[in-house]
């Protein structure tokens, strides 16, 4: 174990950040409008199956491998196998970490920015979403709004980050988490509350099964990905961070379970608002900042909620922004044996530029596409992240896992570290059953799920 990494405190610290991570934009912003474009519960359903059967194995290897080898996503293959390809996967993950962050920050900034237009009242005087949209349109025109936004979200990323992992990530996450829980337990309340409330909530969970289709399930296991943090060693990075006492299994169970749990009530406080108001759920990505604001701002005590909820966005973002940062920072701290201040600073100045190209989506490269993809900066670092790397990352995982290091070698580390607990924590392990069926999804189920999602993003099924 290297001298003087830091760690977590405890195992619960460790879960609040890792929860952190996973719980963010994906949860509020961008789950309610796929599940509301796909059909709402069923979508949930399908989503459901896919965190259990692939997301949760892949997650607990990544924070295993994190934990076993207390390194960054590159030094932890170059540990665990000589053959220098897998070095290779861990830099595709640094590269990730890169891609995620470009459009996820511009997207934190219009969060930031959004907590100061509720602050000043802005959404009251908005009758319909189009009105909210063309607010949001005219804003996004200026390439000094989206980029200054970017700024100022950025900034807060690099401030926690330069903290360290107890004083910054680790301090951030116990005081952000709850926070963020409270707000989102008020949303919930009141979004119930409201005339017209059960429509929201029985488009949430009574499916139409004639919406599925393989589409539903390639949307459902790239968002698995996505919000869990999966595929690029950010929850290799906080695992590095963790103790051999503290047990893998348990806190996996306990980060998707709080991912899962938080992003269906964040569907539950956003589509009673959505159909008491009698709009359409399947707004798009839009509906957060466009239909969501004159909505709540037209509710009785309008001006709290909707400020309460661009806060819990912007938490959200905050704390997952952070996850992504880290994997980066940890890799020039461990591989080039930069202080964390040097790293954070360079890959922080990186990561900003690199942002740029994105910012100007929304105004002066708004008709630059590229290589004939027809995607902006934006949507192409979305599309790149999300349906390539983050799946890639989490196909070569499951091999490597399931091939190389070996199942025996994970179940023998998966073992390690004590949970108190029968059901809920490693010692599910002792079961042989519970062993063959966790080792065909990590060898055969997941890598073939993902296969198939690639075939299909590629467009040759
Ligand atoms: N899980 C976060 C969300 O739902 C996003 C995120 C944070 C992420 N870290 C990541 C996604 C690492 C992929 C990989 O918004």
């Amino acid at each position: 174990m290297s001298n003087n990494r830091e760690q977590w405190s405890s195992k619960a610290s460790f879960i609040l950040a890792a929860a952190g991570s996973a719980v963010g934009l994906g949860n509020i912003w961008k789950f309610p409008y796929i599940a509301g474009e796909n059909g709402g519960a069923a979508f949930l359903f399908i989503y459901l199956i896919c965190i259990v059967l692939v997301g949760l194995p892949i997650l607990n290897i990544e924070i295993l491998l994190g934990r076993a080898t207390q390194k960054n996503p590159v030094g932890a293959f170059k540990t665990l196998t000589d053959k220098p390809f897998w070095k290779y996967v861990g830099a595709l993950g640094v590269f990730a970490s890169f891609t995620i962050l470009s459009f996820y920050s511009i997207v934190g900034g219009w969060s930031v920015a959004y907590t100061f237009e509720a602050l000043k009242g802005t959404f009251s005087s908005f009758d319909n979403p189009q009105m909210a949209a063309d607010f949001f349109n005219l804003k996004n025109s200026s390439p000094m709004w989206v980029i200054g936004w970017h700024t100022v979200f950025f900034l807060m990323i690099v401030g926690i980050i330069l903290s360290g992992v107890r004083a910054g990530l680790e301090k951030a996450s116990k005081f952000l988490m709850p926070v963020l829980f409270g707000i989102l337990m008020i949303l919930v309340v009141q979004g119930l509350m409201l005339p017209g409330a059960d429509g929201g909530v029985s488009f949430l969970f009574s499916p139409d099964w004639s919406k599925i289709n393989p589409q539903t399930f390639l949307l459902a296991l790239g968002h698995a990905f996505f919000t869990l943090s999966l595929g690029m060693g950010a929850m290799m990075t906080y695992g590095s961070y963790l103790s051999e006492k503290d047990d893998v299994v348990n806190a996996s169970y306990m980060v998707a379970f709080l991912d899962t749990v938080i992003a269906i009530l964040a569907g539950v406080a956003i589509f009673t608002v959505v159909f008491s108001s009698g709009y359409d759920p399947a707004a798009g990505p839009g509906l957060v900042f466009h239909v969501l604001p004159p909505l709540l701002a037209q509710l009785v005590g309008g001006y709290i909620f909707a400020l309460l909820f661009f806060l819990l966005l912007t938490i959200a973002a905050v704390t997952s922004g952070i996850s992504i940062l880290e994997v980066s920072v940890a890799y020039l701290v461990d591989e080039l044996k930069y202080s964390r201040k040097k790293a954070t600073l360079t890959m922080g100045m990186l990561v900003y530029l690199a942002a740029i190209p994105c910012a100007l989506s929304f105004n002066l490269w708004s008709d630059v596409t590229l290589l004939g993809t027809g995607l902006t900066f934006f949507d192409a670092a979305d599309f790149l992240a999300s349906n390539v790397l983050l799946p890639l990352g989490g196909f070569f995982l499951a091999i490597f896992a399931g091939y190389v290091w070996g199942i025996d070698e994970v179940v023998r580390n998966l073992l390690i570290g004590d949970s108190g607990s029968v059901y809920f924590g490693n010692s599910i392990f002792k079961s042989s059953s519970f062993k063959s069926v966790f080792s065909f999804l990590i060898r055969y189920l997941s890598p073939v799920l993902i296969f198939l999602v690639f075939l299909y993003v590629l467009g040759w099924i």
